[in-house]
């Protein structure tokens, strides 16, 4: 850690910044889905179509990137159960966090949770270095939207919610 650095002061004043929330999902060695809940995903490149996250000290990303494809499933504000179901250990009991959910199989293969507002299919272009965290960029591969039903979900000062668009 840098001398003097506050980083509880970091994250309270980084945590200002409202994001997105996705997670990313793959397969294991064993075709068994795995994923975690993501919320610095964003959109690079148009040409070529590049998408990329952060990812930090990860136990799931190396079964996830094994295969060097992944799915980003966007969450709706109706999602909170899910979005921290995949930010923690599984709960009472359950072999994996997947336990008890219904998903499909997206356009290469990776698992698309239900009721999810769009899915991004992506291939592993590189992994860099970033600090305590790295970079993941991918190439979009397909790309999908679901009938939206509800609006997205938003983290924003360490609570997720929705995001609700007043016209200024
Ligand atoms: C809303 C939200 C956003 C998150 N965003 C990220 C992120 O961008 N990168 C990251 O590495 N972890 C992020 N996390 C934390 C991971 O989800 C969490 O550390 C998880 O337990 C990692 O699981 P794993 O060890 O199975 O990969 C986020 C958590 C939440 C609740």
């Amino acid at each position: 850690m840098t001398a003097n650095f506050d980083s509880a002061r970091f994250r309270q004043v980084l945590g200002h910044l409202p994001t997105g929330v996705v997670i990313v999902t793959g397969l294991d060695a064993e075709a068994q889905p795995v994923g975690v809940t993501i919320g610095s995903f964003v959109s690079v490149s148009l040409d070529p179509p590049y998408v990329g996250f952060f990812i930090g000290k990860s136990r799931s990303w190396p079964d996830i990137s094994s295969g060097t494809l992944f799915c980003a499933n966007v969450l709706s504000d109706a999602q909170t159960e899910l979005c921290w179901r995949f930010a923690k250990d599984p709960v009472d009991g359950a072999a994996n966090r997947f336990e008890g959910l219904e998903w499909q199989q997206s356009s290469n293969g990776m698992p698309i949770l239900s009721g999810i507002l769009a899915s991004i299919d992506c291939t592993v272009e590189s992994v860099t270095p970033a600090g305590d965290h790295r970079f993941v960029l991918a190439q979009v591969t397909s790309l999908h939207t679901a009938e939206a039903t509800h609006d997205a979900m938003v983290f924003y000062k360490g609570k997720v919610g929705g995001v609700a668009l007043n016209a200024i």
